[in-house]
């Protein structure tokens, strides 16, 4: 107890999220990856399924958990890899180096190229026990991922919601996550975006003390996971200057290719004459 009278909670297992997510593409959820690795590992999950991957790094932080603790979770990323209106629409080299990536998980790991609608039938009803909501982000589509999802659900599941922090381009993750909190157990983390954690109907064991939180102890949560996730936006900044260095040698590559070819082209064109 402090001078102030209050019980500091302690957080259990907490060496579990001081391990460095080890795969960092870009992506407005990295400060919850040491969460994310501590969540698998205390959850245990058998089921982990994500709406949502995009490059993966939500992702292949519960699959580093899941290996680092020898867990028997089978892991699914369900995604068109296409992007759509919040998160961009990409190219077919982030699902191909997604693809990549995944080889190191493949005994455990499921890609589903997909839509969320389109790749439901594959799984049973009551079957999930953890789900990271994660698609588009209008009001419109988080309540329909979560409610067509929500029957595949054991009753002991968590579910991610990303973005409960976002009030811009017409997100609508924080109304939703506001229904969802009047009749569910749930915790929301503020940074990165805000994170709302809920359990479906019964709240897993291992996560009662971070559901039974309250007043200061809430603070406690929030500002221990938020420092550790500091750390991981402090190594993406830290390693920008080689990013942009990466990006401009391919540049150069490219250009390089271009003259070449131009410059062969006219050698040709002077043979022929
Ligand atoms: C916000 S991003 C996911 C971010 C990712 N979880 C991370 O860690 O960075 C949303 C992704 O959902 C996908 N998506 C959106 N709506 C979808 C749908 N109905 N079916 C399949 N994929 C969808 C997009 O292609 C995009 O890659």
């Amino acid at each position: 107890m402090t001078a102030a009278g209050f019980n500091q909670p302690e957080i259990p297992n907490l060496a579990f999220a001081q391990a460095e997510p080890a795969f960092v593409p870009g992506s407005a959820w990295h400060q919850h990856g040491p969460f994310a690795l501590w969540l698998t590992q205390v959850l245990r999950p058998k089921r982990f399924v994500e709406l949502g991957s995009h490059a993966g790094y939500s992702y292949f932080c519960v699959c580093q958990a899941v290996q680092a603790s020898g867990l028997d979770t089978k892991c699914f990323a369900i995604d068109t890899w296409q992007g759509d209106e919040h998160a961009g629409n990409y190219g077919e080299e982030v699902y191909q180096q997604v693809s990549a990536h995944n080889q190191r998980y493949a005994v455990f790991s499921t890609m589903i190229r997909a839509t969320f609608d389109d790749a439901l039938p594959r799984f049973e009803d009551k079957s999930i026990d953890l789900l990271h909501v994660d698609g588009r982000h209008f009001y419109d589509d988080v309540k329909h991922d979560f409610e067509s999802w929500r029957p595949k659900l054991t009753d002991d599941a968590i579910i991610l919601f990303h973005d409960t922090q976002v009030r811009e381009r017409n997100f609508g993750v924080l109304q939703y996550f506001t229904e969802l909190q009047r009749e569910n157990p749930t915790f929301e983390f503020l940074h990165g975006h805000g994170l709302g954690i809920m359990a479906n109907k019964s709240v897993p064991p291992a996560l009662q003390p971070l559901f039974a939180a309250k007043g200061q102890a809430v603070d406690v949560w929030r500002s221990a996971f938020a420092s550790l996730g500091q750390t991981v936006t402090q190594r993406w900044d830290l390693q920008a200057p080689a990013r942009d260095s990466e990006k401009r040698k391919k540049r150069w590559r490219h250009s390089l290719d271009k003259r070449w070819r131009a410059v062969s082209q006219l050698f040709a064109g002077t043979g022929r004459r």
